[in-house]
């Protein structure tokens, strides 16, 4: 979910509703917003997208007033309906109050509040929220950011909040555990949401709240900190954001993942760019630097991720193994986190995630920890929680991912991996110095190489209207490309909803085989590099099947082309480096399948881009 709210002189409504729409990303099930306008507490929300809410509100109340909070929900308690929809109103209709997160005992504290004559509209546990604070603030005769620290301090569970009060109507008072919250802060006002995004183009100076802490931000006064647990007050840290608008719009492309993926080039350079000197030699990371003895000296490697940034995590592990003769090995968070994991002192856990704020993958982390492991993160979003609250990381610097299918935030990922294997395998003596010059001369050469793959665009289009109807589609790869297999099918689900599989290309003849008829598009990776007159066998298998082949194949490649119904071809490099080229045509192919079948490729239906709760 995300929220945002505004307490200044300017109008909140339309800062609010913009805010509301840089956020999406974090969840569209629904959305609200609630404006004082100096008498009333008016509100409006609304199953859907904030374009849905923007129409009924502007029918439904006015929207004049200089405070206001709103917020766009990715459904956890309670279907996606009105009802359900935040902000939530207390019984009395005082407080109001936005969340994201989950509060896990509020079933007992509902019972709690219905012996006390408290009644609930909708099934969230944020109305429990609200009459809590409102029932401490009865029973305790308190102030409201009072109020709000003794309810919480009484929740178990997850949350970024706001809570507005009618009868005090200059204050907003946020909290934060597990779900990050920022606040700006302008000219005599301030801005509070889930990132910087809503409030870039006000302010530069953002406060980003730590996990179990709270703030009161007052009109015309400091915001003040405090720790919700022990009441201490806490110096706020004021940042100086990095972000400019311009890489939150669109730039002239249809879509924000279609910019994402065009932007690859740039952002892998923008990934090494000042850590890595070839012509010297030399990769600079501070984070691998300062720890070297403890990095390259460890027994395992753990890495911990979901979604696609698993997938980058499977990629590396062939690297790690490869070139620092290290042993990895790749969980999902999840199930890394709930299943007694033995983790010694002796391990590294890398925590790969593009938002850094993925709940599974925090938790892991800590665990992690908590067991003794050095925890190194690989986060895109600077200041995140992962990135905070591991030992020593690297970030991606992809530049902000809005697109919910991620796609820079992968080639970035294995790039930052890519640069720490190999500073480990120097270091090791693993790998010879002229292999790691090799490496560091060929990555150079990538963004360009990945510039030719985009260049596909033409014909993947002519692919995707082929094949925009099949029911299913399977991605075969082996080796540094299996990965690729797996993530080329997410993408595919993710966004046109079509049922898709990969599969390590020999595994197949092991079950989806059984799947192959002349309805079946498989999409085969067969670079030349890696085990490529195997993977031409298992070509050879589709096709006497009838399989549909659609191949990904190294530039010249004459031998696949005889074989397969369409062959893309991408630059040659290095067998480590190919995912960074043979997953271009698998992005373009999901996005042109997804825009011809008129699906919301930048949010597909269910999904969120940072999944904040567990
Ligand atoms: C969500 C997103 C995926 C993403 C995953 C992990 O499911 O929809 O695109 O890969 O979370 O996110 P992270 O921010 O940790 O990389």
């Amino acid at each position: 979910c995300g929220i945002v709210g505004y307490i200044g002189h300017r109008e909140a409504y339309p800062i609010v509703l913009k805010g509301l729409k840089r956020l999406e990303y974090r969840g569209y099930d629904s959305a609200g917003i609630a404006i004082y306008d100096g008498e009333e507490l008016k509100m409006s929300k609304t199953k859907g997208k904030v374009a849905d809410l923007k129409e009924k509100l502007e029918s439904e109340i006015t929207t004049n007033g200089t405070v206001g909070i709103g917020h766009t929900r990715w459904a956890t308690h309670g279907e996606p309906n009105d009802v359900n929809s935040h902000p939530h109103y207390s019984n009395s209709g005082d407080l109001v109050i936005i969340h994201n997160g989950i509060i896990e005992n509020y079933d007992s504290l509902k019972k709690e509040l219905k012996k006390r004559g408290y009644t609930f509209k909708s099934d969230t546990d944020t109305e429990v929220l609200v009459n809590l604070i409102e029932d401490v603030i009865q029973q305790e005769g308190v102030k409201l950011g009072k109020a709000v620290q003794i309810a919480l301090n009484q929740t178990v569970g997850a949350y970024a909040i706001a809570v507005f009060d009618k009868k005090k109507p200059d204050e907003i008072v946020v909290a934060r555990l597990g779900s990050p919250l920022a606040i700006g802060v302008g000219d005599d006002e301030f801005f509070v949401a889930s990132d910087a995004s809503p409030f870039i183009e006000f302010t530069n100076n953002a406060i980003y709240l730590e996990d179990g802490e709270m703030a009161v931000v007052r009109r015309h006064k400091e915001v003040k900190v405090r720790k919700i647990k022990d009441d201490s007050l806490v110096d706020p840290y004021v940042t100086e954001l990095q972000l400019n608008l311009e890489q939150i719009e669109k730039g002239g492309y249809d879509h924000f993942m279609l910019k994402e993926i065009h932007e690859q080039p740039s952002a892998i350079s923008d990934t090494y760019r000042g850590r890595m000197l070839a012509d010297k030699g030399i990769i600079r990371m501070a984070g691998v630097d300062d720890n070297m003895e403890r990095i390259a000296n460890a027994k395992r490697i753990v890495i911990v991720a979901c979604g696609t940034s698993w997938h980058a995590g499977l990629v590396a592990e062939y690297i790690f193994e490869d070139i620092a003769r290290i042993p990895v090995e790749v969980e999902y968070a999840s199930e890394f986190r709930y299943r007694n994991p033995i983790i010694t002192e002796n391990d590294v856990v890398i925590a790969i995630s593009q938002s850094g704020e993925t709940a599974d993958t925090m938790a892991a982390i800590k665990l992690a920890k908590e067991k003794g492991a050095f925890a190194f993160g690989v986060c895109n979003v600077v200041g995140s929680s992962i990135s905070r609250e591991t030992h020593a990381g690297a970030y991606t610097h992809a530049g902000p991912e809005i697109g919910v299918a991620s796609t820079k935030a992968f080639t970035t990922q294995i790039t930052v991996l890519t640069l720490m294997a190999l500073k480990l395998g120097k270091f090791k003596g693993t790998i010879s110095h002229s292999d790691f010059q090799f490496h560091l001369q060929e990555m150079e050469r990538i963004p360009d190489k990945v510039k030719k793959a985009l260049k596909t665009d033409t014909l993947i289009q002519e692919i995707a209207y082929k094949y925009r109807y099949a029911p299913n589609c399977l991605y075969l790869g082996r080796g540094y490309n299996f990965p690729v297999a797996l993530e080329g099918a997410l993408k595919l689900k993710e966004i046109s909803y079509i049922h898709a599989e990969g599969y390590p290309a020999a595994e197949m003849k092991h079950g989806p085989i059984a799947l192959i008829d002349e309805q079946m598009p498989v999409v085969v990776i067969a670079t030349k590099k890696g085990h490529y007159e195997k993977v031409v066998s298992n070509i050879q298998e589709i096709k006497s099947r009838k399989g549909k082949i659609i191949a990904v194949v190294t530039e010249g490649d004459q031998e696949v082309r005889e074989l397969a119904d369409y062959v893309i071809e991408v630059p040659e490099t290095i067998e480590s480096l190919t995912p960074l080229l043979t997953t271009i045509p698998l992005q373009l192919l999901s996005y042109h399948i997804a825009v011809m079948l008129g699906k919301n490729v930048d949010q597909p239906r269910n999904l969120a881009k940072s999944v904040t709760v567990e």
